[in-house]
């Protein structure tokens, strides 16, 4: 009888140990750092995983989302990733290169994609898959690729053709190729991270950079930049991108959930790009701060020309397998 009763108390405290450690269960916490301004294609994009990531995993996970460089700036957020201080990022695709995943500057070549009907055939296709899969001995996994924009030149001095930026000083990302662009124009490039441009540009330790317009006005780049000329010479996107040891060792059930809510955050960003681009090339507009250039065809076309040589140059680097995979990707001839 002593017997049963202790087997059966042991059996309850067992039962009740199991409901207190699931009700008190602490969440898993996602820490998603990036650079950009909330009201960004990619800071919009990154509460929405939050929201949706939340729901579908019923407080089994918290994510927690550092927009504006204010947990890591570019460079401390790859290596924090890497450490497993944070779990989730979503870098420019110029920012892969330090990282020993050259073949990311792919993207950052001049006038490779013309719309962002060609950057899906990327994105979205084999090609794209190609080069998550690259990051993977780094320990990292590739999720998506989040769109934001075609870039655009700025300076305090008008910008029409590609003499107008001979010698000045630009700013640029972490990227080869967009170093190698910036000498094609006989300009100095200087790379820096995101979180210190506005400053640079205000002092004058940089003349001018490129933007999609979703950065330069949400960074308020048009307080110290007079001048913008639509040039749409590049491209600039995201890769979203997790630890891969923590990816990997979540429940299987709640990584499921995640990828859903992964799936809806980019097909969310995508949507959403183009017209915020759109929108805020309005709002700098109305701010009377900079002038705006749009370029002709033909205008357009010389700077096309002159930055075209690029690609050769950096070939070698990118490599040809991910030179010519883009290529036929887009159909892309010169
Ligand atoms: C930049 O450094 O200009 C961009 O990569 C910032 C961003 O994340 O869009």
């Amino acid at each position: 009888m002593f017997k049963k009763v202790t087997k059966s108390l042991a059996v309850l405290s067992a039962v009740s140990a199991f409901f207190v450690s699931c009700a008190f269960a602490e969440p898993i916490v996602i820490k998603f750092s990036h650079v950009v301004a909330l009201d960004t294609p990619k800071g919009q994009a990154a509460e929405f995983f939050k929201k949706r990531g939340e729901e579908l995993t019923q407080g089994k996970v918290k994510i927690e989302v550092y927009a504006n460089s204010s947990l890591y700036k570019d460079k401390e957020e790859m290596e924090a990733l890497q450490l497993g201080a944070v779990q989730m990022l979503a870098p420019s695709l110029a920012k892969f290169g330090p990282l020993g995943a050259k073949e990311f500057e792919v993207f950052d070549l001049p006038f490779i994609f013309n719309d962002y009907n060609d950057l899906h055939k990327v994105t979205k296709g084999p090609a794209g898959q190609m080069l998550l899969a690259k990051l993977e001995p780094m320990g990292i996994k590739g999720l998506a690729y989040w769109d934001n924009g075609f870039k655009s030149f700025s300076a305090n001095t008008p910008i029409k053709t590609p003499d107008d930026l001979k010698a000045k000083k630009l700013r640029i990302q972490s990227s080869k190729v967009l170093e190698e662009q910036m000498r094609a124009l006989k300009a100095i490039p200087q790379t820096m991270a995101f979180s210190e441009v506005y400053q640079a540009l205000q002092t004058g330790v940089v003349d001018g950079t490129e933007n999609p317009v979703s950065n330069f006005y949400t960074q308020k780049m048009n307080e110290v930049q007079k001048y913008m000329t639509i040039t749409d010479h590049g491209y600039l996107g995201y890769a979203v991108i997790v630890n891969k040891k923590f990816w990997e060792e979540l429940p299987a059930d709640v990584r499921g959930q995640l990828e859903t809510a992964m799936k809806e955050a980019t097909d969310f960003a995508n949507k959403i790009a183009k017209d915020k681009n759109d929108q805020d090339l309005e709002a700098v507009k109305a701010t009377g701060k900079t002038t705006v250039t749009v370029l002709t065809p033909a205008e357009r076309a010389v700077w096309r020309k002159a930055l075209i040589p690029v690609h050769e140059k950096m070939a070698s680097r990118i490599g040809k397998d991910t030179m010519d995979a883009v290529y036929q990707a887009v159909g892309f001839t010169k």
